[in-house]
């Protein structure tokens, strides 16, 4: 299940919040600019599909978003648990960073977990397949894909550079909970 959890930047242990509710996630994260949605694929798709099939699946969101936000570039990512370079890549987001322009990202498949640095507040998104997170420009966050990283993406740039993360050396990410998929809570 996709949950959000809301906690307090000086307390990783006790979340003020925590809702499995799709209708609370999404006014939740509204509060804060912060766009949740979910998919329903428009004909058949499977995590191994090649991208133009899982593209065309989610035509109609795609075309919607990409209207409304600008989006230059749509493309689908996948990662398995046995890819050899998943330590790397799980490494890569795992610090408080912001980009210069919207993280847009669609779960077609498996699962990761948003961290939100916003005011004083954190905002801990486990999205899931069928989830879309829209994390608007200069938002502090980081993402964490798990030590067995599984999941198919469809990502929206609007520059060729757009993925580029701008680290704060804050050292919050590292006092805040993992994605730990399987683990109990
Ligand atoms: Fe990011």
């Amino acid at each position: 299940m996709s949950r959000l959890r809301i906690f307090t930047e000086d307390n990783p242990r006790e979340p003020l919040l925590s809702t499995e509710a799709t209708f609370d996630i999404e006014g939740e994260l509204q509060k804060i600019g912060v766009r949740f949605e979910q998919w329903q694929a428009g004909k058949p798709v499977a995590a191994g599909d090649a991208p133009d099939v899982i593209l065309d699946a989610y035509k109609d969101d795609i075309e919607r978003i990409v209207a409304e936000k600008g989006f230059k570039t749509v493309d689908v990512v996948s990662i398995a648990p046995d890819n050899p370079q998943r330590e790397a890549m799980r490494a890569k987001f795992l610090a408080e960073h912001f980009h210069k322009e919207d993280e847009v990202r669609f779960f077609v498949d498996g699962s990761g977990l948003f961290t939100l640095h916003v005011g004083e507040r954190i905002y801990e998104i486990r999205c899931e397949k069928g989830d879309l997170i829209g994390v608007p420009d200069s938002t502090l966050h980081w993402f964490d894909m798990g030590p067995e990283p599984r999941f198919v993406a469809i990502r929206f740039f609007t520059e060729p550079d757009g993925w580029v993360g701008h680290f704060t050396d804050s050292g919050l990410a590292e006092r805040f909970p993992r994605y730990e998929p399987g683990a109990a809570g």
